[in-house]
């Protein structure tokens, strides 16, 4: 289809969303249209008619967009984050959607039921959405079980964590649970990341301190290394402190960083909204500016010794490209496309067509870390 039809369908579904959809679906508990979009997401992955029709509503492609990375070939720069599909039930129906690559997860060593409901909230004024899931998961080997022998049509990571229960907060048995959720899914998809930032678990986030870090990244050394691993950090890190970080991966077998996940201080100038809940981290328009700083940052010590992920707070192409031109390859999104609907998608990778042309780029490449200092 030709880009500018493209662009009048999109145009159609996001009026649709906006004005139909959206309104009816704020009206509902967060978690439970959740669990319904993803129901019947599942369901039209299951038959090539689901497929087909999905992809009509929401497909995009262009040569521009496409990257071979680590050997991995991207049709497009965007994919789906960590945390919207933890159970790998959407593998079939998220390239439909147009997403260019998707993250499982995060799963971890044991099954989790994760905290007690609520655990999801929207901050409208703010665009963003306050996450207390707590690592809710089938764990790592049911999850691999359900991918196992299975050709996907876009690259699958496998976001691993560690179990979110008073048995993994001692440092051994918190690294042992990590290596079960490692060795468990090492057999499938494209790349692993290492979640050492999940915001709402037992213990906090032990593993941003660096002396465990290296006692963990030592032990998934010791793993078969099958896949490229990246780690995610938080962004709530400072400065030294991410540096620190940095130094312990450099030693190890990572190839890469995703930068960022979800905020947790509720001083944050972006939060629009009188009420905030009290726990969890928020995603979104409070997280993007800390996401686009950190991308910034790793990319001036890295460079293209290794591969940068981007992810908070995309909304738009525009979002998309200065995350890319500060030294993402990829981009990861969920929030944006809650809060805009499913095209927001094509309409990313479109817009990035468009100022990939403006500004004399051939490919989508060229323009990482077009503006690194
Ligand atoms: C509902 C929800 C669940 C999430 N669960 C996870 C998770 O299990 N693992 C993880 O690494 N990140 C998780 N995240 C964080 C996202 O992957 C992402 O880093 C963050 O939301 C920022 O991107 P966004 O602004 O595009 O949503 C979750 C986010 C949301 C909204």
């Amino acid at each position: 289809m030709k880009d500018s039809l493209i662009s009048t369908r999109n145009n159609l579904e996001a009026a649709v969303y906006s004005r139909v959809l959206k309104p009816a679906f704020f009206r509902q508990d967060p978690e439970l249209v959740h669990d319904n979009i993803s129901n019947i997401g599942e369901m039209l992955g299951r038959t090539g008619f689901g497929r087909g029709v999905t992809r009509a509503a929401f497909g995009y492609r262009h040569p521009m967009l496409e990257q071979t990375i680590l050997g991995i070939r991207f049709d497009n720069p965007i994919g789906l984050s960590a945390g919207f599909d933890k159970n790998a039930r959407l593998v079939d129906f998220i390239p439909a959607v147009g997403f260019g690559f998707t993250e499982i997860g995060s799963v971890t060593g044991e099954a989790c039921e994760g905290n007690p409901k609520p655990r999801l909230w929207r901050l409208p004024k703010s665009q963003s959405l306050v996450v207390n899931y707590g690592l809710m998961n089938d764990g790592a080997e049911a999850v691999a079980k359900r991918l196992q022998g299975r050709n996907f049509a876009i690259p699958v990571g496998i976001s691993v964590a560690k179990t979110n229960s008073e048995t993994t907060v001692d440092e051994a048995a918190g690294v042992a649970d990590y290596v079960k959720a490692y060795r468990a899914t090492s057999g499938v998809g494209a790349y692993a990341t290492i979640n050492i930032s999940c915001p709402n678990t037992f213990g906090g986030q032990p593993f941003t301190n660096p002396s465990r870090l290296e006692n963990l990244l030592s032990a998934i050394d010791r793993q078969e290394h099958t896949k490229p691993v990246f780690i995610k950090f938080s962004p709530d890190l400072s400065d030294i402190e991410l540096d620190h970080l940095l130094e312990v991966a450099f030693a190890h077998n990572i190839e890469g960083f995703i930068c960022s996940n979800l905020t947790k201080p509720r001083d944050n100038p972006h939060i629009l909204d009188a009420d905030v809940p009290p726990s969890g981290g928020m995603s979104g328009k409070v997280q993007q500016e800390m996401s686009d700083e950190q991308i910034r940052r790793v990319y001036a010590r890295v460079g293209r010794t290794h591969v940068v992920m981007g992810c908070g707070g995309v909304f738009t192409a525009e979002d998309a490209y200065r995350k890319i031109r500060l030294g993402a390859s990829l981009i990861q999104l969920i929030t944006g496309m809650i809060y805009q609907g499913p095209q927001t998608i094509s309409t990313i990778n479109l817009g990035l067509v468009k100022l990939l042309k403006r500004d004399g780029f051939s490919r989508l490449s060229e323009a990482v870390g077009a503006d690194s200092k």
